[in-house]
């Protein structure tokens, strides 16, 4: 799964050695401590194979994929898996409707013409420390207030150290929510290149509508080769630059799997929330969660209408739909699931259990009680801070550019020539960025009229910034007095245009600017935010923050001897069980592998989700699978046990072996809540099966020459 997260809501995470693993998600570092339980699931490598700071193990194999994903490297020559949902952005950029790749699919004949990507990179970890003694010296004595300011400090200071000199990129992160820290250090890879995608027919098959849905049909991945200098280290792209020799590359197998077959997972989980409260699951359900979906409907019904009609407009449009749809039925699932499970009750019982054992502890004792009255304090604003990330802020294409003119007009008031350049310049290159979204108007027109609307109803009046009233003179016809102020927007202000503002720029004046309704919308939203909120916003989380740490604590106090694992934070993480199949509900069984006669079955030609390209039918006809094929067909995708979440997407999933069986790329409808609790008996991961991707690639895409790069296993 992608990680694109703004909000998750969190469960505790508990996992005795005795029992299979399926549930955790843990550090390389210290995986020898599973080891032997992986050895018994079926897990045939050494622990030194795993993860190895002195010699090649397979983490030397694994890719943070540009921040967002899990890539791998399958070959000596830097060649990397990903999902298509990871590449999508990359692909859909280097589409136009005359070279259309992301509907046609696309595979460089040669390495000479794979296409560079601007912006992309990926970085492989090179070690990770335990520094956790260190930053809880640095933070001793230091209050509450001030810990996060410090924490950069401390962290800094760490980066610098390590980094000196050795061209190596480095972070801290914060495990177990502050109860200890890592530092990881990774090489940074700048030059990375298109290799290939299959048509997103096949690459985003069922759309939408199978999204977080098995069983599955969907081809989800994509091809990539990072490019290294002559030396092998990290460059900026370069044609001198050649494919990155990778210490260890993936093996792919071909022979399949079969139900309880040893499955892991080696990537980069981006966030969980698994010691989220029963108050955060009860404010989600009701309040945030709702929101979150309504709005993104508005966004998604608009865009769909000018995709429809444009070809252009959908390619341009495309990544950022499928991004914002992904999570819109995220958090529609999170909610079902939520309810159906009763994940609240199961949060009270955990907190009934801590408190029991809390009473009488000074640390403890208060901690609960104390956290709800958090909530109560902050529940009255969620929603409202909500409707700025998800609505306001995210409506139009210019809906920021106000906010960065709010430093011009300061600079304006004091008559500093100074500064007044600086800001220019600066919001220049911001009204250049925008020419190329000017084709968004009519989506962003009809979106912003209906934020302003639901704003209006979904708002407590006292909430409402002083501007509103300029939009909405009464209660009755608000669709009407919205459009009418959008529509008088547009044609007054000049922040909405490209040309205009670069007008407006070459010679500045306080009075049109503070004048222009654009500025007065967007800075009257976000100042009455600042004034009247963010107070509320930052206390919550203040507390949330600290809460969170001293419960978790708390928990590994009140349970000596169970291993915990630490929440997904984007640091690469392993996790092991089992290829397994499922019963969703009463008297239904899920098999564990879906095939390509099911691909025919649900096709709908000429639909948007369930077409298909022209010669797979053709292909699946003559039953054309080379070695691929399983008892006359070829599996597509396969379910395990494993536990992943966003930032997973691309994950190679790795047989006993330690070769590819395939590409983790989604979560169930069943276990949508398995970001808040993992769920055994529903979660599981959804993987395009590796057979798969190499008969899409040989055969549909007629490039047998990217097989034979590969180490393929029979
Ligand atoms: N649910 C998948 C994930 O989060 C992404 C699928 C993208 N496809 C889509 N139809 N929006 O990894």
């Amino acid at each position: 799964m992608k990680l694109k997260s703004l909000f998750a809501g969190f469960l505790v995470g508990i996992l005795f050695l005795s029992s299979r693993a399926d549930e955790g998600m843990w550090l390389p570092m210290l995986i020898g401590k599973n080891y032997e339980q992986m050895k018994k699931q079926g897990f045939r490598l050494t622990a030194d194979d795993l993860y190895n700071i002195n010699q090649a193990s397979l983490k030397d194999a694994i890719v943070w994929f540009n921040g967002g994903c899990t890539g791998e490297i399958v070959s000596k020559q830097g060649m990397i898996f990903t999902n298509h949902h990871c590449g999508y952005d990359a692909i859909a950029a280097n589409s136009t409707p005359a070279d259309n790749i992301l509907d046609n699919g696309w595979w460089a004949p040669t390495m000479a013409a794979e296409k560079p990507i601007k912006d992309m990179w990926v970085s492989i970890l090179v070690r990770m420390e335990d520094v956790t003694g260190r930053v809880q010296e640095g933070l001793a004595g230091v209050p509450e207030k001030d810990r996060n300011k410090k924490l950069m400090e401390i962290n800094k200071k760490i980066v610098e150290e390590v980094t000196k000199g050795t061209g190596y990129d480095a972070r801290v992160s914060e495990y177990y929510r502050g109860n200890a820290y890592y530092l990881l250090i990774f090489e940074k890879f700048n030059d990375v290149r298109l290799v290939g995608t299959p048509p997103q027919s096949i690459g985003k098959f069922g759309g939408d509508t199978d999204n977080w849905v098995w069983p599955r049909h969907t081809g989800d991945f994509s091809v990539f080769r990072v490019y290294a200098n002559k030396e092998n280290k990290p460059a900026a792209f370069s044609n001198d630059n050649v494919p990155f020799v990778p210490k260890r590359h993936l093996p792919v197998s071909i022979k399949g799997v079969k139900n309880n077959d040893f499955a892991m997972v080696y990537g980069f989980p981006g966030r969980t929330n698994r010691y989220e409260t029963s108050m955060g699951v009860k404010l989600a359900i009701e309040k945030v969660n709702p929101t979150i979906v309504k709005l993104r409907d508005i966004r998604l019904s608009n865009w769909k209408k000018q995709m429809d009609a444009n070809v252009d407009h959908r390619l341009k449009l495309s990544s950022m739909y499928a991004s914002v749809a992904n999570y819109w039925k995220y958090f529609i699932g999170q909610t079902e699931q939520m309810q159906r499970l009763k994940v609240y009750d199961s949060k009270l019982a955990t907190e009934s259990k801590f408190q029991d054992w809390a009473n009488g502890k000074k640390d403890y004792q208060a901690l609960l009680a104390d956290w709800k009255v958090a909530y109560g304090n902050w529940e009255k604003y969620a929603v409202h801070s909500t409707y700025m990330n998800e609505g306001i802020m995210a409506s139009t294409s210019w809906a920021r550019f106000p906010l960065q003119m709010k430093g011009l007009s300061e600079a304006l008031t004091k008559n500093d020539a100074e500064s007044i350049k600086k800001a220019t310049d600066g919001l220049k290159k911001a009204a250049e960025a925008m020419k190329a979204n000017a084709f968004r108007e009519t989506s962003d027109r009809a979106i912003l009229a209906a934020i302003l609307v639901q704003f209006y109803k979904d708002i407590p009046a006292d909430q409402h910034p002083a501007v509103l009233k300029e939009v909405f003179k009464s209660a009755d016809n608000l669709e009407v007095q919205a459009e009418k102020y959008v529509n008088k927007l547009y044609s007054k202000s000049i922040l909405v245009n490209a040309d205009k503002a670069m007008a407006f720029l070459e010679k500045p004046n306080a009075k049109t600017l503070e004048a222009d309704p654009a500025y007065k919308l967007i800075n009257g939203f976000v100042s009455n935010f600042n004034d009247n909120i963010s107070k509320y916003a930052m206390e919550f989380n203040a507390i949330n923050g600290t809460n969170m740490r001293l419960f978790i604590k708390g928990m590994m106090e009140m349970n000596p001897n169970t291993m915990f694992y630490p929440d997904a934070n984007s640091t690469l993480r392993i996790t092991y069980g089992n290829v397994q199949d499922y019963q969703p509900r009463d008297g239904v069984t899920y098999n564990i592998t879906t095939n390509i006669d099911g691909i025919a079955e649900k096709y709908k030609a000429g639909d948007d989700e369930f077409d298909l390209p022209k010669n797979f039918l053709e292909l699946v006809k003559k039953r054309d699978f080379g070695p691929y094929a399983e008892n006359g067909t070829i599996p597509v995708a396969f379910i395990t046990n494993n536990d992943i979440t966003g930032g997973n997407s691309g994950s190679p999933v790795i047989n006993g072996d330690g070769e590819l069986i395939g590409l983790a790329f989604d979560g169930n409808w069943e276990a949508m809540s398995g970001d808040i609790v993992f769920d055994k008996k529903y979660k599981r991961t959804i993987c395009v099966d590796a057979r798969y991707v190499l008969w899409c690639i040989e055969k549909l895409g007629n490039a047998p020459h990217i097989v034979k790069e590969l180490d393929v296993r029979k």
